[in-house]
């Protein structure tokens, strides 16, 4: 599957994701800026931070009240389509929006 990441400017950065990694792994693993991922993916930081396309949210796993917790703590502003990207495994094409900031 494919993940697009669209900068706060509006650049894209499409990347091919392996088989069961999270959306904030394919970032790290290909230099996508604006993903900083401070914990390391125990959604205990919110700087992986990003907002899900309207049309991918549905075929995504349910939000942890971890998660929920820690996106009030993200340095932007929370949107309807917020997620932690650690929290997001890649199992069909997703496209997400990076925050101006993470920190
Ligand atoms: Fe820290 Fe996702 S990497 S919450």
């Amino acid at each position: 599957p494919k993940v697009t990441f669209v900068q706060p400017d509006g650049t894209e950065m499409i990347v091919d994701a392996g088989a069961g990694t999270s959306v904030m792994r394919t970032a790290v693993s290909s230099g996508v800026p604006g993903i900083v991922a401070e914990c390391g993916g125990s959604a205990m930081c919110a700087t992986c931070h990003v907002y899900v396309d309207p049309g991918d949210r549905a075929a995504l796993p349910e939000m942890l009240a971890v998660e929920d917790e820690m996106l009030d703590c993200a340095a932007a502003e929370r949107e309807e389509g917020s997620r932690l990207s650690c929290q997001l495994p890649v199992a069909t094409d997703i496209r997400v929006r990076i925050p101006e900031t993470q920190v």
